[in-house]
């Protein structure tokens, strides 16, 4: 054997050490990550059933987050630094997507992109009203005006056909809300907006790790917006946000944006702020990152234990997973009749669990936004009935089944009472 064969098959082996360690390194990720959510030895266990408050979230918290942050305190680097970059890179690698820009928050992160689109006065951008007021708040940062569509029944996320029918020559984008961890109708909206020559973005503030006709969302339109926020699948256990596309202006716009409109050190090209995420947010983020499968999996177990408790109930309406997708159940949202909503909460709070609605008041009917003279929403159909009857109920991976079953039985003795 010559040395440069000698040389290649060196290189070969060490790429085959390399990826096989990287195998063993994701299993064992996994496993830790199982043996933590089976044994819940850091966190409180859950006492005797409904002796404990149970809230609608918990997050979970574990030994390598804690090393990871003690890693940043013995860097001495807190921003801008090695964590910053491996928590992108290992997001984008997540999402299978090709740029992940790491912001200060999911509100941010739709700013930046409205931003890098220069979507801004004389602009309308198609917005839900069913959704949570940071959707629609960066559309208004921008000067552009938001356009309130009416969602779906069953999925609650925005309506394919009522996009179409607010689509005007002002339009330049419509922001899709991947609501509760559900993604929206994907296929009818990349092909309206293709079709009409409009932005998707994609609001994935609540969807980490949801998939549709396999792939992660966030990836289908122009780009998608992460938040990290403590309710969420993936969380920095304080603020964060993320942005991701395949498009090189917008990465490189936002990221410039994001940190003073800098391109190189102290060469300030286009007005930007400061909406960096910190070292310690991305040290977290990626231990979270590592654990996201098994929570969405934990995520959907829960699901089922809660649809099979309500399966024998017609006074319950059950979240939908369309064929097409893959729900992470940031939130498990029932519906039950506007009469008995308030009735189901009080009497859960008097045994001990609290319950939530996400969310009471849509956007369009917020004070604010009535307030806002030239925005005279009209009237949304189906926005306006479901926000009466909608519950979420608690889910977290670390709610134990038990604690699922008895909090189903607790709401369906309520509901067959009257
Ligand atoms: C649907 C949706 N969009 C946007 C945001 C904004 O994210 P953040 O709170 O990180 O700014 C949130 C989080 O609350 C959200 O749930």
């Amino acid at each position: 054997m010559n040395e440069d064969k000698i040389k290649n098959s060196f290189q070969n082996i060490k790429k085959d050490v390399g990826e096989v360690k990287s195998n063993v390194t994701e299993i064992l990720n996994e496993l830790r990550a199982l043996n933590y959510l089976k044994s819940s030895k850091l966190v409180t266990p859950s006492k005797e059933v409904g002796s404990e408050k149970i809230f609608t979230s918990k997050v979970s918290v574990t030994e390598g987050m804690r090393e990871s942050v003690n890693e940043v305190f013995d860097s001495g680097i807190f921003t801008s630094g090695e964590k910053v970059r491996e928590f992108e890179k290992k997001f984008s690698e997540y999402c299978g997507i090709k740029h992940a820009v790491a912001v200060s928050n999911g509100t941010i992160a739709i700013e930046l992109v409205l931003k890098s689109l220069e979507i801004g006065k004389g602009d309308e951008v198609i917005v839900p009203s069913h959704t949570t007021m940071p959707t629609v708040e960066p559309v208004l940062h921008v000067g552009a005006k938001p356009i309130f569509a009416d969602c779906l029944e069953d999925t609650y996320n925005i309506n394919p056909k009522e996009v179409i029918k607010k689509i005007g020559k002002k339009t330049k984008a419509v922001i899709a809300v991947h609501l509760y961890g559900n993604p929206a109708d994907l296929d009818e909206l990349a092909e309206i907006c293709e079709k009409k020559k409009i932005y998707l973005i994609e609001d994935c503030a609540q969807a980490q790790g949801s998939r549709y006709n396999g792939k992660h969302v966030g990836t289908f339109g122009i780009a998608g917006c992460f938040s990290f926020y403590p309710t969420k699948n993936l969380t920095v256990c304080g603020e964060g946000g993320m942005i991701i596309t395949n498009d090189d202006k917008i990465a490189k716009k936002s990221r410039m944006m994001a940190s003073h409109g800098e391109d190189g050190r102290y060469n300030h090209v286009i007005l930007g702020g400061n909406y960096r995420l910190g070292e310690i947010p991305s040290a977290i983020g990626i231990k979270q990152l590592e654990m996201l499968e098994s929570f969405v999996d934990r995520r959907r177990e829960i699901a089922g234990i809660y649809n099979e408790a309500f399966d024998d109930n017609k006074k319950i309406t059950l979240p939908k997973e369309t064929k097409n997708s893959k729900h992470s159940y940031h939130l498990y949202v029932i519906r039950v009749k506007k009469e008995i909503r308030d009735k189901i909460i009080e009497k859960m709070k008097e045994n001990n669990v609290f319950l939530g609605i996400h969310y009471p008041t849509p956007v369009h009917q917020q004070i604010v936004i009535k307030n806002m003279k030239n925005l005279k929403p009209s009237k949304l159909k189906t926005t306006e009935k479901i926000v009466k009857e909608i519950i979420s109920l608690p889910m977290y991976p670390l709610l134990k089944d038990e604690d699922a079953r008895m909090i189903a039985e607790k709401i369906k003795k309520i509901v067959n009472e009257r």
